[in-house]
């Protein structure tokens, strides 16, 4: 992590001269935060290794993370990786959308090693939020671009999130708005086909056993709130920043009206609130985990372990 801000952090709202800018920077190999339809990015060229280590710096990254890279196209993803049927029958349901594709990266793509972290395999997703669809048009190239937030804190659904989590480590933020999905993209591998991240996109598969090698993104740590977080609250105790569903009303609620679109969209949102409320502790209600709700419980088990972790060795 930089000991001192680097840059003065620009936010430009989403428009023609807001991409043109953020093009611009990528070209001299810095990174910018832009939205998808899932989270806010940070987005570098792929195809530069420095630029690439510039979102692992400003993100303070581990190294063996490797990151998602963005193209506006199939036609785009069959230069970077191999498709088989399967594979492409995925991307042409799917893509432009919230579905990551983990398979065999073709060798000479000009991909930078550092994007893969070593792996032969890489991890690629076609984006149909039309501010990062531009910036790919703008910028020509593939983009690099992990959630545009401090490694190990929780996703940015707003450009507030971004500006408080890497303010003074990035030159732009591309601000449109809230993000309409709020969740991450959900990942596969195929050959055969496995989940190694639950996400917006049901394919009615079974959460695949996490080994670090094969989804690293899998650490707890990801999707961590700094404060200690409790599943499954009904009731706040006194010290507690209840975030709600349904009928348990909370602080705050994820959706009043129990519906799980608009939890998941809401998720990270009510998680900055409940970080940034004068209370100590978090709790949040029952979520069904069905649907939807396997993604959002997916991330809040994580962000509790973590928190578990945290605290565990806080009083170590
Ligand atoms: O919705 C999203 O996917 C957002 C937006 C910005 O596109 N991006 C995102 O990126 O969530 P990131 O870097 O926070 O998560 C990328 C995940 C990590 O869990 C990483 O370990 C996994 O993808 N990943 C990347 N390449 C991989 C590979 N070759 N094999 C297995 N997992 C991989
Ligand atoms: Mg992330």
């Amino acid at each position: 992590m930089p000991s001192s801000p680097a840059f003065e952090t620009a936010i430009l709202p989403y428009g023609a001269a807001a991409i043109a800018e953020a093009a611009r920077l990528i070209a001299a190999g810095q990174c910018v935060a832009v939205p998808t339809e899932t989270v806010y990015g940070l987005a570098a060229d792929s195809t530069n290794g420095q630029a690439v280590a510039g979102i692992y710096a400003a993100k303070g990254r581990p190294g063996f993370n490797p990151l998602i890279v963005h193209v506006p196209d199939l036609a785009a993803a069959e230069r970077l990786a191999v498709f088989d049927d399967e594979a492409r029958a995925l991307a042409t349901t799917h893509w432009p959308g919230p579905l990551t594709l983990v398979l065999p990266a073709k060798p000479g793509s000009g991909i930078a090693s550092l994007v893969t972290a070593g792996l032969d395999t890489i991890a690629i997703r076609c984006p149909a939020h039309p501010a990062m669809r531009d910036l790919l048009t703008a910028a020509g190239r593939p983009l690099a671009a992990p959630s545009a937030n401090a490694s190990g804190t929780i996703s940015p659904t707003r450009a507030g999130h971004v500006l408080n989590s890497l303010g003074g480590r990035i030159p732009l933020i591309v601000d449109a708005g809230p993000t309409a999905v709020g969740l991450e993209s959900t990942i596969v591998a195929t050959g055969p086909l496995r989940l190694l991240r639950p996400g917006p996109i049901d394919l009615g598969l079974a959460p695949h056993a996490a080994t670090s090698i094969e989804a690293p993104g899998q650490l707890a740590s990801h999707y961590a709130p700094a404060k200690p977080l409790r599943l499954n609250a009904t009731q706040a105790d006194p010290d507690e920043w209840l975030i709600g569903f349904g009928a348990v009303a909370g602080d705050t609620t994820l959706s009043a009206r129990g519906d799980l679109t608009e939890a998941a969209a809401r998720l990270f949102d009510a998680l900055h609130d409940a970080d940034a409320s004068p209370r100590d502790r978090i709790a949040i209600a029952p979520v069904p985990g069905t649907g939807l709700g396997l993604a959002i419980n997916d991330r809040l088990k994580r962000a509790a372990a973590c928190a578990q972790e945290g605290s565990r060795s806080l009083s170590a």
